[in-house]
């Protein structure tokens, strides 16, 4: 007889509901993916229906087909009304009695959330301290999977820190990036914006790349090189990148303050120079992306 236990309730494991049996749940077995709208447009749509269609295939997971995904995307944002959304979903390999092999066949599962975007207007005029933090995680980064526990720990030791990231380093002691954005220097003497070259310690940050765009035409020099938690502390100004909050300055690091421990000039820049792009996205794309 097989049997399963839930709380303190024991039930015949042929029972189980395939919320029991995610393979997401016991492996972290699939993919996912964060995007917001800004005043009624979702932001970059295609870039993370992209990197999803990429995560998808670098894990085997082979359906549903991404303009499926789109299309359930715009359903779910156009029934909540919200114009500055953020959007979370993700596919697992689908559900099954436990075993590192998955059965041939199996559907995979699509979950999907839809609230408002968190209000960042503090972070961004004031700033926020980072810690840092080994990374931990495995050896393809670049992939947006839901192995998310050392991404976790990282985050709870630095809130623990009264640090709103945590800031990760790799064996080589070189930073990598957030434990959930993508991390930022400015060398204002040399007028570099510097940030980790892509590869497979980092997730390729939708933000990442138009912050990037945002820079372009401007004086600052995108400089795509490693930096040392000594680096980045001696540097000018720092920033986190993430969707939910665009660009977030960093005033302080690992208890150092960045300069004057204020928001720098060149990121409040790049603040304006992003939500340009973002207004500028909404006026030449179709409602649907
Ligand atoms: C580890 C990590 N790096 C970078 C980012 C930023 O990526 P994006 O700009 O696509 O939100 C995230 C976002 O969740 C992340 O989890």
């Amino acid at each position: 007889m097989n049997l399963a236990m839930i709380g303190d309730r024991i039930v015949e494991g042929n029972q189980l509901g395939p919320e029991y049996l995610d393979r997401g749940l016991y492996f972290g077995d699939g993919v996912y993916e964060v995007l917001r709208s800004y005043q009624g447009r979702i932001f970059a749509l295609e870039d993370h229906l992209a990197r999803f269609a990429r995560s998808m295939h670098e894990v085997g997971i082979h359906e549903p087909d991404i303009g499926q995904i789109r299309q359930r995307i715009l359903r779910i944002f156009g029934q909540a009304g919200l114009p500055n959304a953020k959007i979370y979903f993700h596919l697992t390999r689908g559900s099954e009695p436990r075993n590192h092999t998955p059965r041939k066949g199996l559907l995979p599962n699509f979950f999907m959330t839809i609230g408002p975007a968190p209000d960042s207007t503090k972070d961004k005029a004031q700033g926020v301290a980072v810690s840092t933090f080994p990374d931990w995680r495995w050896k393809r980064c670049d992939i947006k999977s839901l192995n998310l526990l050392p991404n976790v720990l990282a985050r709870m030791d630095a809130e623990k820190k009264g640090c709103a990231e945590a800031i990760l380093v790799n064996e080589a002691g070189e930073i990598t990036e957030g434990s959930g954005s993508a991390f930022f220097a400015i060398d204002a003497k040399r007028n570099e914006l510097i940030t980790r070259p892509l590869g497979h310690e980092i997730l390729p940050s939708i933000t990442r790349q138009h912050v990037i765009r945002a820079a372009q035409g401007s004086d600052l020099k995108v400089v795509e090189r490693t930096l040392t938690p000594a680096d980045a502390a001696g540097l000018d100004e720092l920033f986190l990148a993430v969707t939910t909050k665009d660009i977030v300055p960093v005033i302080r690091f690992d208890g150092q303050h960045i300069r004057d421990g204020k928001p720098g000039f060149l990121t409040k820049f790049l603040i304006d120079r992003f939500a340009a792009l973002v207004c500028q996205d909404e006026k030449t794309k179709t409602p649907a992306s």
